[in-house]
């Protein structure tokens, strides 16, 4: 996993709520071993640190941590590499700083219902005899195993990431996984092709081996359709939260204009809609974008949501962006490009709401997007509980610079 935050483990570990076999070694998680109490305060004074170090930071608000409410068993999504271990498949979360795969038995922060999906297709792919991918000699096809629950309809979706497409044992490992979890809310089961030596987990094409290709989901009376290349946050209880927080730290939005930037399927752009603006949403993904056009049309609101498939700089430098209000940015963890930067400091709307999975990343654009941009208000979610990672909001109110001197 990524670099999270630099926490300060000075509190001696105290029982932890949770024994996990696994718990140590494995790349999953690091914090099962405190209460989740001290974790919450482990991670606010990290992040007060890391505000009160810069400059442009230091007079935000900060308010509290938003705590999860469920701190155990919250992903919805799963990713895990399979592998061999003296001749038998392996599945599970990478060790620690290696590639080699802990062999999960169970887990404490996944949903039970993917650790269980995941051991039968481990179980049923060796019973097979399915070809697993061996990332040193870069033969096999198997890579990884890839599931999702939709939070609110407790549909399932599952996938296979394989070097070579066609596979027929791949296509036998589908059709048994089907058999066996039909009945439990499995809805389809995808095959991505990825035959790069590369870390990044999923390759461009996406087929569907057996049932649909995406799942319905549910979330805040909201339906949407998330397929596996789209990206959903993997906490879908705790997202829920965070963008109840995005939508209120945006003010009333009644007939208000806002562009989502690094919108993904639309789950900001849909609910800021849904409370009145007129949104333009703007994913680099196709799929993702097209599941957000889908999702506005069946939501009623495709009147308020445009979506356009393009690079957040290129597509919000081709909006229109008089009488724009507001801009959400939510990027992935590199943060924003300084060209994004520059064109968002040129503007002339009055608020931005910016969500960060990076702390690092989140700091250093917050300074570059001051003068112009001043962050009123701060706010770290526990989006990643039991790891060292956390999601932040920053409020950032236009300032009036004058350039002359
Ligand atoms: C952290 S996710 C946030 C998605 C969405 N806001 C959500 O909460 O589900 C970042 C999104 O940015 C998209 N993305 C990455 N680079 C991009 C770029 N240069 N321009 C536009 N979108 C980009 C990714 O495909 C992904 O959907």
């Amino acid at each position: 996993m990524a670099k999270g935050l630099p926490l300060d483990r000075a509190t001696p570990s105290t029982l932890a709520p949770v024994h996990c076999p696994h718990f140590g070694p494995c790349g999953g998680c690091s914090l099962l071993d405190v209460r989740y109490t001290e974790e919450v305060g482990m991670k606010e004074a990290a992040f007060a640190a890391l505000v009160r170090g810069s400059d442009a930071l230091r007079k935000a608000k900060i308010l509290p941590l938003l705590r999860a409410r469920e701190p155990l068993f919250y992903r919805t999504s799963l990713k895990v590499p399979f592998g061999r271990k003296d001749g038998a498949v392996v599945a599970g979360f990478f060790k620690r700083r290696t590639h080699s795969i802990v062999d999960l038995a169970g887990c404490a922060i996944q949903d039970p219902l993917l650790t269980e999906l995941m051991l039968d297709v481990k179980r049923l792919a060796a019973a097979i005899g399915v070809s697993i991918y061996d990332e040193r000699s870069h033969h096999g096809v198997l890579r990884h195993f890839l599931a999702r629950v939709g939070a609110g309809t407790r549909e399932l979706l599952a996938g296979f990431v394989v070097r070579t497409p066609g596979d027929a044992a791949i296509r036998e490992l589908a059709l048994a996984t089907m058999e066996a979890w039909s009945g439990r809310g499995l809805v389809g089961v995808v095959e991505n092709v990825n035959r790069e030596r590369t870390n990044v987990i999923l390759g461009e094409a996406t087929t569907t081996l057996v049932g649909r290709g995406h799942l319905d989901e549910e979330a805040d009376d909201l339906r949407s359709r998330t397929p596996l290349e789209a990206f959903v946050q993997v906490n879908a209880a705790q997202a829920s939260a965070l963008y109840r927080e995005v939508v209120r730290r945006l003010g009333p939005l009644d007939g208000k204009r806002v562009v989502d930037l690094y919108s993904g399927f639309g789950p900001i752009a849909l609910r800021v809609a849904r409370a009145g603006a007129h949104v333009v949403a703007i994913e680099r993904n196709q799929v993702a974008a097209r599941e957000g056009a889908l999702a506005a049309d069946d939501n009623g609101l495709a009147d308020r949501v445009t979506f356009l498939a393009a690079d957040a700089e290129h597509g919000l430098r081709a909006t229109d962006a008089a009488g724009l209000d507001a801009v959400v940015v939510d990027p992935p963890r590199r943060g924003l490009a300084p060209g994004l930067i520059a064109t968002l400091k040129s503007l002339a709307f009055r608020r931005l709401v910016y969500v960060s999975c990076n702390p690092e990343t989140f700091v250093r654009d917050l300074e570059a997007l001051a003068p112009d941009l001043r962050v009123v208000e701060l706010r770290p979610v526990d989006l990643f509980p039991r790891t060292e990672h956390l999601e932040s909001i920053a409020v950032l109110d236009r300032v009036h610079v004058d350039r002359d001197g």
